[in-house]
């Protein structure tokens, strides 16, 4: 996909280090080959070095030769992560005995490598639950400056090219925080619209959605969102950004022209801002299921440093993908 090969010929440039916590994982054995191979990013895997290695030849990959392999039992800086552990989450009661058993979990491990700046980013998910990935990111890499909520966007290739940017739009959050404040809704809407920009690569026209479109029905939900858009707005007066707007008033012209005829998004909108993760969630999968579109992500967004999570259910092209977006990440553009 052309799109994804533009992604990977940025990274290449930069050169990121990329942690895989699942490094005895098969499918992220072979993504990590790939990418070794095409050479657009660095890849440190996590996993005992002698099985590793092992696995990689009984697999016949070729490239695995060429990553750093970080054995979690033995390590010379497991001191100073633990020392760093215990400093960051003394408030929560962590002790330093706690955090020699947590750093043996290649998630926490991860983590701390990018902390102590020993990586740049990290993918995980294929042998992993969603909360298991993210709590440890949460807690030790924390959130972006500003942020106070991490969320999730997917980057959806429509097979009808009149809808978004020739067929591109942007979803969120599909993944990480189910119901958002208003406060938390506009720092989505920006954090999406910053996403759309640095990795989708086009200038964002956000719809923030609902069951109203400016006023046609009453209620607190509604209410959420109108002030989601006004927080957004004064977040990033240079971004476009309107609401509330039904899905159709978002992206059918004629719709948005006759519900919203005042806004420049209505019937324009290449970001969905969704007002609740149920929403986003559902919207996503039905569109990728039944509108045979392509969905990239979810790519995270708002966290300190660039962190993935995938599905279980992930291809090795999948974690190739999301490589390739998270070294754009940390190449510092999100
Ligand atoms: N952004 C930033 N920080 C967060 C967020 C967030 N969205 N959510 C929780 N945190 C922080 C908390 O503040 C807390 O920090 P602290 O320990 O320093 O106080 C820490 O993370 C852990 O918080 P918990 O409340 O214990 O975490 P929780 O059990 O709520 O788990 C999680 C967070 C895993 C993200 C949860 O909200 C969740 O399960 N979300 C849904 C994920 C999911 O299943 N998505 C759908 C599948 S993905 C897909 O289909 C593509």
């Amino acid at each position: 996909m052309e799109f994804i090969e533009q992604l990977k010929l940025k990274a290449s440039q930069n050169k990121k280090r990329i942690v895989l916590p699942e490094g005895l994982e098969e499918r992220t054995l072979k993504a990590a080959d790939t990418i070794l191979g095409e050479g657009f990013s660095e890849i440190i895997l996590i996993g005992n070095t002698d099985k590793v290695k092992a696995e990689a030849t009984k697999l016949g990959l070729q490239n695995i030769g060429k990553a750093t392999i970080v054995d979690p039992e033995n390590h010379d800086k497991i001191d100073a992560y633990t020392d760093m552990m215990v400093e960051i989450r003394k408030k929560k009661g962590l002790t330093k005995e706690e955090a020699v058993k947590l750093i043996k979990n290649p998630l926490f491990l991860a983590v701390m490598m990018i902390k102590a700046g020993d990586a740049d980013g990290e993918v995980a998910g294929a042998d992993n639950a969603t909360g298991d990935v993210l709590r440890p990111a949460f807690q030790y890499v924390k959130t972006a400056p500003g942020i106070s909520v991490v969320s999730g966007a997917f980057i959806m290739i429509l097979k009808d090219k009149e809808f978004g940017e020739d067929g591109m739009m942007v979803f969120a959050d599909c993944a990480v925080h189910p119901d958002p404040t208003a406060e938390e809704l506009a720092q989505i809407a920006v954090a999406t619209g910053q996403t759309t920009r640095a990795i989708a690569g086009f200038e964002p026209k956000i719809a923030m959605l609902s069951f109203s479109t400016k006023g046609s029905a009453k209620h607190d939900m509604v209410d959420k969102v109108v002030k989601a858009t006004e927080l957004a707005k004064a977040q990033a007066p240079d971004m476009k950004i309107d609401g509330e707007l039904q899905s159709d008033a978002a992206i059918i012209p004629a719709i948005g022209q006759k519900k919203a005829p005042d806004s420049e998004i209505a019937g324009q909108a290449n970001v969905l801002v969704f007002p609740t993760l149920e929403t986003g969630n559902i919207a996503y999968k039905l569109v990728q299921r039944m509108g045979h579109a392509e969905a990239i992500g979810p790519i995270l967004q708002g966290m300190a440093a660039p962190i993935n999570d995938l599905s279980r259910g992930c291809s090795v092209s999948d974690i190739v993908n999301l490589v390739a977006i998270t070294a754009n990440q940390a190449a510092g553009t999100v």
